[in-house]
């Protein structure tokens, strides 16, 4: 299955080269185009192939345009068990969609065309930044799967494999990414060339970029449960530290008296800090009204604080090798007062998932 958008002038190269893959494969096969209502004359072209190929287009009309979900329903479409993606725009080669269907019959529970594999090549075309800013999307996304080219939009699959694809949450393009890492499949690559698309314009903005990192953060939870929570927790308070330190030497630049400086910076650093955590650490959690949850958190962070002052206070009083060592009574402090904040965050501002529906991504 193919996802399309504006892929009218690829279209019958497309199909063309899929057919005489196809033949003498000994496979039987169809090929379904996924589109989201480009309104290019793709619709026509497709009416026109179906006449002398098994080629039909699914039109996805009033919903929001969605590469991941096109996929999805494309592999809901399917009517064999194995189950091919790839791009429309010729980037990946069809002439090697047999040999990912042999892969598949050895075992593994999904292939992927593989452009890091040992053999795999990527079209000379592509400039420094773009490789370096593809390796670097690779990197972050290694140690979920056990793939080299875990990004990849090339791959074979088969249905009875497949987790349960209402239990997907993909957000962006990764939905191979998605499937390696919710599902738990078992990965075989197959090396392939990779070549820039010569038709039409590629989709892939900044916005979809940043839906990646988002995606891969998501997944970090999914794989690693509580350590990734509580680490993205701590991200997250780590960045918010630098927002107080920011506002509390800028508005002293403006003339604030520092006392008053610090107690106006903690409103936009808490403020970050429970908007991050809202966004990131507990993305899957059920919605919450903004304004309770926030004046919520504040609360823990307030709470948290009082913990870590009090903490540093009494040991520092009444240990004396505390006494004589007030960094570490500091640094007790601080452990003290963030694992009270992350508790009352996660067990409270952020409320707990009830049911699997309740925590549909959003
Ligand atoms: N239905 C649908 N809806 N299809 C879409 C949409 C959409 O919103 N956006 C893109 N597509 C289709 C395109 O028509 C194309 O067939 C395929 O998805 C990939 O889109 P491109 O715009 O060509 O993306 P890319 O080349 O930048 O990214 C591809 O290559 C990457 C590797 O470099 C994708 O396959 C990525 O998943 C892959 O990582
Ligand atoms: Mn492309």
């Amino acid at each position: 299955m193919v996802p399309t958008y504006r892929e009218a002038s690829n279209l019958r190269a497309l199909a063309k080269r899929v057919a005489a893959a196809m033949a003498g494969s000994g496979w039987t096969w169809e090929l379904i185009l996924v589109d989201d209502d480009s309104a290019d004359g793709s619709i026509e072209i497709t009416n026109e192939l179906a006449g002398r190929l098994p080629v039909r287009m699914e039109v996805r009309r009033g919903v929001p345009r969605d590469l991941s979900a096109a996929v999805l329903e494309g592999i809901g479409l399917a009517r064999f068990d194995r189950i091919v993606v790839m791009d429309a725009d010729l980037s990946h080669p069809p002439e090697r969609i047999p040999d990912l269907l042999c892969a598949l019959d050895g075992g593994a529970d999904m292939v992927v065309g593989s452009r890091y594999a040992p053999g795999g090549e990527i079209d000379q075309g592509w400039s420094a930044w773009r490789h370096l800013n593809s390796r670097l999307a690779t990197l972050l996304a290694r140690p979920l799967v056990a793939c080299k080219d875990p990004l990849a939009g090339f791959f074979a699959l088969d249905r009875n494999t497949l987790p349960d694809l209402g239990r997907l949450y993909p957000i962006g393009y990764k939905i191979g990414l998605e499937l390696m890492v919710r599902g738990r499949l078992r990965v075989a690559e197959v090396p392939i060339a990779f070549s820039d698309r010569v038709l039409g314009t590629s989709k892939l903005n900044w916005r979809q970029q940043f839906n990646y990192l988002r995606h891969v953060h998501r997944l970090y939870l999914f794989r690693y449960g509580r350590v990734a929570r509580v680490a993205s927790f701590l991200g997250v308070g780590a960045s918010g530290f630098v927002i107080d330190v920011a506002f509390y030497l800028g508005l002293q630049g403006l003339g604030i008296e520092h006392r008053l400086a610090r107690f106006l910076s903690f409103w936009p650093a808490v403020t970050w800090n429970w908007r991050l955590n809202r966004a990131l650490t507990f993305a899957e959690r059920p919605w919450r009204p903004r304004a309770r949850q926030w004046a919520q958190f504040v609360g823990s962070s307030l709470l948290g604080l009082g913990l870590n002052v009090g903490t540093y206070t009494a040991l520092t009083s009444f240990v004396a090798f505390f006494g004589r060592n007030r960094l570490l009574a500091l640094i007790c402090g601080v452990a003290v007062g963030s694992i009270a904040n992350y508790l009352v965050a996660n067990g409270w501002v952020y409320g707990r998932r009830r049911t699997a529906s309740a925590g549909r991504l959003r």
